[in-house]
């Protein structure tokens, strides 16, 4: 394998989003800068949805206004409706990431609204960004499994990714929501994906529940995605589905990038300080295996 891949932080929101205890604007803003000196130039920065859904986020304003901004890095946001996209425009973001499900139950739960539902809301969304000269970029959710209704089809997987894309995102992430993918099957869906809207418009997006996000990134690498996104320390989970924890860590995604000669611009020990430092501000230990791993010097 060559070339370079595109690591997506998403620490910050999806990280961040499930956590019980208030978290400042501050620390929230540390991280970001943290994490962006360690060399991460796409860094989600916080979530515009309903605060009444999602009360973790309800300061991402606050944390865009303080945010010393470095050229060449990204800082999307996430928006559901119209109303974020305002917020989303106040707060100065260039870039929105929008997001459904391929699921009905699910999107249900998480956003109260069916897929097409859903997709309709967003259409206007990513129109109005569009024509304000914002780059979209779109997550599916639940690409291989939903909490509520267990089994996805692939078909549709592809039909919503594919929908996205029409629409106008440049890049369409396929999120295991809740970590229940393996690697045969993250490949055959990639590959299904790829088919309708082309490998360079994909990123991949797994979490760690069952211990496959790595195996799985793995796998998506060799059939040739090359953005992948990640959480500092293996911050997170969603709210809205039982039992997810966070995404693939991005220390021990950094580390395998690195030993296969996959360039990220990451620079592996301010990452790992990073981790550590985000988690002692939590109350726990590092998630990532790199982060657990003692200090010699
Ligand atoms: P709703 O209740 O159907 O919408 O929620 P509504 O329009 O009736 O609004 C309800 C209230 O929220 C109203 O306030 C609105 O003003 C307010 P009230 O009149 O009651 O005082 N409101 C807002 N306030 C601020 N900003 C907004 C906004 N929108 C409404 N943007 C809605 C529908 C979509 C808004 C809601 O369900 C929502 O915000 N859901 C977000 C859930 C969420 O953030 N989940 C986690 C992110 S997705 C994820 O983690 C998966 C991902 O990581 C990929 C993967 O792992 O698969 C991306
Ligand atoms: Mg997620």
């Amino acid at each position: 394998m060559s070339e370079a891949v595109r690591i997506v932080e998403v620490g910050p929101r999806d990280g961040l989003q499930n956590e019980p205890r208030s978290i400042p604007a501050a620390v929230k803003i540390e991280l970001i800068e943290r994490l962006a000196a360690a060399g991460l130039s796409t860094i989600e920065a916080g979530s515009f949805v309903s605060p009444k859904w999602v009360p973790q986020m309800a300061d991402s304003d606050a944390v865009l206004a303080g945010l010393r901004r470095r050229p060449g890095v990204r800082y999307p946001v996430l928006v559901p409706n119209l109303q974020g996209l305002e917020r989303a425009l106040a707060a100065g973001v260039d870039e929105i990431a929008v997001f459904t499900a391929a699921s009905d139950a699910f999107n249900r739960k998480n956003i109260n609204a069916g897929v097409d539902e859903s997709l309709q809301r967003l259409q206007p969304v990513v129109g109005q960004a569009l024509a304000k000269g914002l780059r979209v970029r779109a997550y599916v959710s639940t690409v291989l499994g939903c909490p509520y209704q267990g089994e996805v089809a692939p078909a549709e997987v592809v039909r919503v990714a594919q929908a996205m894309a029409d629409m106008g995102c440049y890049e369409v992430s396929l999120g295991d929501t809740i970590g229940v993918g393996t690697p045969g099957k993250a490949r055959a869906l990639l590959r299904a994906c790829a088919q309708a809207v082309g490998m360079p418009r994909l990123a991949v997006h797994f979490h760690d529940t069952r211990g496959q996000a790595l195996a799985n990134v793995y796998a998506c690498l060799e059939e040739g995605v090359r953005v992948v996104d990640a959480s500092v320390a293996g911050l997170g989970g969603c709210p809205y589905a039982n039992g997810a924890s966070g995404n693939v860590a991005t220390e021990d995604l950094v580390y395998m990038l690195d030993g296969l000669g996959l360039a990220s611009g990451v620079a592996l020990e301010p990452l790992v300080e990073t981790g550590r430092w985000i988690s002692e501000q939590l109350g726990r230990e590092p998630q990532s295996k790199l982060g657990r791993i003692r200090r010699t010097a």
